[in-house]
């Protein structure tokens, strides 16, 4: 390790961001680490031993607060990395919940923007530090199941990739992260396609935890969903449809197990899990 760092990761409790947590943990940094669910996320900081905060990323005036509270016990945040989110897939976009849409659009996207304006009005002064942006390879194409959740992917993706063209030259950098599908809650009752490869949420987090280090722009994983998704990006609309039916990639959010589904819907519809 080359220094110890200040890390925040929001949505750290579970899956992708709880095992990067236990990564940069291991990697000697210092971790604090924030999610909706006060259990889950004192359950992850406990095994490590970082810090746990319950913070909602929607709500603008608690992320403000939740990162001068850690600025005042940790010191200055080197890095944080906006992770939270939530994914509901429902057979097309007229079955979509307008609660859960909206919600889609104020965790996954507004609640990247307010982390990572609120991270970098700290870090600007100092000249220094990184932003991390979770998003997804739906940022980059149409999934059919998840309308709202590829918007507001595309949307992390937009506004990463024009920040850093903003602040190029501050000391501050961004990288933008693109996963495939990954085998967390998430995931769940979901279907699969013979041409996607499923990650363990290890693997997606050790390229996370090796960017604060690299410092890479963008990160994308597996490289064969990546290849796939550009090559389908580029094709005519009429083909990449057809494509996308033949490898079955269509069907993996809309040819869904209700029951193994519903309790991580529930579980986002609800908010959190908190009594
Ligand atoms: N799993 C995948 O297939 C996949 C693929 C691409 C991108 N991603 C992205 O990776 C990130 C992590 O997802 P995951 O698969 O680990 O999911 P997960 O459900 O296992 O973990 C997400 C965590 O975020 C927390 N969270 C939800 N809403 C929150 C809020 N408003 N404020 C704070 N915390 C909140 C949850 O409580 C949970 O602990 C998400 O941004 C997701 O969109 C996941």
């Amino acid at each position: 390790m080359t220094s110890r760092k200040t890390i925040v990761i929001t949505g750290a409790g579970r899956g992708i961001g709880q095992a990067t947590a236990e990564i940069l943990a291991a990697r000697g940094h210092r971790l604090a680490l924030a999610d909706i669910d006060l259990k889950e996320v004192e359950a992850a900081a406990g095994k490590i031993g970082a810090d746990a905060w319950q913070l909602d990323v929607s709500d603008r005036e608690a992320f403000r607060t939740f990162l001068s509270e850690v600025e005042e016990k940790a010191g200055p945040v080197d890095v944080i990395i906006n992770n939270a989110g939530i994914c509901s897939a429902t057979p097309d976009a007229l079955a979509q919940d307008p609660v859960l849409m909206d919600r889609t659009i104020d965790v996954n996207l507004k609640g990247v923007m307010d982390g990572t304006l609120q991270a970098l009005a700290l870090m600007l002064p100092r000249r220094s530090g990184q932003v991390i942006n979770i998003a997804s390879l739906a940022g980059l194409m149409g999934v059919p199941g998840l309308a709202s959740y590829s918007a507001s992917k595309h949307g992390v993706i937009g506004f990463t990739e024009s920040v850093r063209i903003e602040y190029t030259g501050s000391g501050v950098n961004f990288t933008v992260v693109m996963p495939g599908p990954v085998a967390t809650e998430m995931m769940d009752g979901t279907s699969n396609s013979p041409f996607v490869t499923m990650l363990k949420p290890e693997e997606m987090a050790l390229a996370i935890a090796d960017s604060v280090e690299s410092k890479k722009e963008r990160i994308s994983l597996p490289r064969s969903s990546w290849a796939l998704t550009r090559m389908t990006s580029l094709l005519p609309a009429w083909l990449s449809i057809r494509v996308n039916r033949l490898t079955r990639v269509d069907r993996i959010y809309t040819d869904v197990n209700p029951a193994v589904r519903s309790s991580y819907e529930e579980r986002i519809r609800l908010g959190h899990q908190d009594d």
